[in-house]
């Protein structure tokens, strides 16, 4: 069944909401110190207008169920943006400038009060029920972060130590899939840009900012099956220009070895293993992502070898670098694949 998209608050209801919450609430820019030991050189101050927040808005990309984060977040007029927005179950917003703080946390309390009126003639109700928002007098490189999934980190004015800390502990947490950040990260393994957006700031009337997908972490288990993926390529490239060596032993099978010596996407992977000490073949078919999935080979899980039980959902894979550490190690050892592995187009 289709899922109902979440309705989502227009923008300009929203920005009048703003409006009147933050009248009596004071300035960000000016003076600020710093709570606990900070560093107060990344006091400087800056905000996204109200048309910037329109146009990052939508790359944030949030779902109903994400919880999304401003590190930095000064006054927290985009913390309230976001929550006001009604999409989303929660916007948290992290300032270590402890006069920025107080500042928010007023905003806060006017907003409070004015959803528990729950709409006046001037303020008509928001269609979409405003997301629990919340401001913490907190250092961003500090933070767990557990709970995030989409970020925007105001790094414009930070120095570059406090955005890899604070990005160091945005990637320990299994849930970020999406970061944005007025300047260029570094070079990251698992910061994909797929994008700039151009956003209106009170420090430059455009100024592009960077969209992230936030990637996996990659295990050393993935690590391992990359290596042996290129060995495998580069064996098949050297092979009999692609066309790969089949064991005699080997079923036949009526699909043809790929001519061009690359791995066809739809490559089934089947791997020779030395049988038993009478050299049977043993054949393993294509794994389905059950982990009940049983080789055809017709043996049960307690006679196949260690590599064969293993629940993971890539397991044809690992099995490729499995065998190839077996050949690399074990001498003398009596499952040792024939080289080379093969791979047999599907
Ligand atoms: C450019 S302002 C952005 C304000 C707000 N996000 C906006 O766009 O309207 C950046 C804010 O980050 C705060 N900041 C800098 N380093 C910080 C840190 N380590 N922890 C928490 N806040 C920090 C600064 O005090 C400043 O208020």
């Amino acid at each position: 069944m289709a899922s109902t998209p979440c309705a989502v608050n227009d923008h300009r209801a929203v920005v009048d909401y703003l409006e009147h919450i933050y009248k009596n609430v004071g300035s960000g820019f000016g003076n600020d110190h710093p709570s606990g030991n900070c560093d107060s050189s990344n006091l400087q101050y800056g905000e996204v207008t109200y048309d910037g927040m329109g146009s990052v808005y939508d790359s944030f990309g949030l779902k109903p169920t994400d919880t999304f984060y401003d590190l930095g977040s000064g006054t927290a007029k985009l913390v309230l943006y976001v929550a006001l927005r009604g999409k989303g179950t929660r916007s948290i917003g992290l300032e270590f400038g402890e006069r920025r703080h107080a500042l928010a946390e007023t905003a806060c309390k006017n907003l409070t009060a004015m959803l528990e009126k729950g709409g006046t003639t001037a303020f008509p109700a928001l269609d979409a029920p405003c997301a629990d928002f919340q401001v913490q007098l907190a250092d961003i490189t500090k933070q767990r972060y557990a709970d995030a999934n989409v970020v925007m980190m105001s790094n414009v004015c930070m120095d570059m130590n406090t955005q890899l800390r604070a990005l160091d502990c945005l990637l320990k947490s299994p849930s970020m899939k999406r970061l944005v950040c007025i300047t260029a990260m570094p070079p990251n393994a698992r910061l994909k840009l797929v994008k700039t957006v151009r956003v209106a700031c009170t420090w430059a009337k455009i100024s592009s900012w960077h969209v992230y997908d936030v990637l996996p972490p990659t295990t050393s288990e993935d690590r391992r099956l990359e290596r042996a993926k290129v060995a495998l390529e580069r064996r098949q490239r050297t092979t009999s220009q692609g066309v790969v060596g089949r064991s005699s032993s080997m079923p036949a099978r009526s699909s043809t070895p790929t001519r061009s010596g690359s791995i066809p996407k739809t490559a089934v992977l089947e791997l020779l293993v030395g049988g038993k000490a009478g050299g049977d073949s043993q054949r393993v078919s294509p794994v389905s992502n059950s982990d009940k999935a049983e080789p055809s080979s017709g043996t049960t899980s307690a006679d196949r070898p260690p590599r064969m039980r293993r629940s993971n959902s890539n397991r044809s894979a690992s099995l490729v670098s499995n065998v190839c550490a077996d050949r690399k190690s074990s001498k003398g050892a009596r499952r040792v694949a024939p080289l080379p592995c093969i791979l047999v187009g599907a």
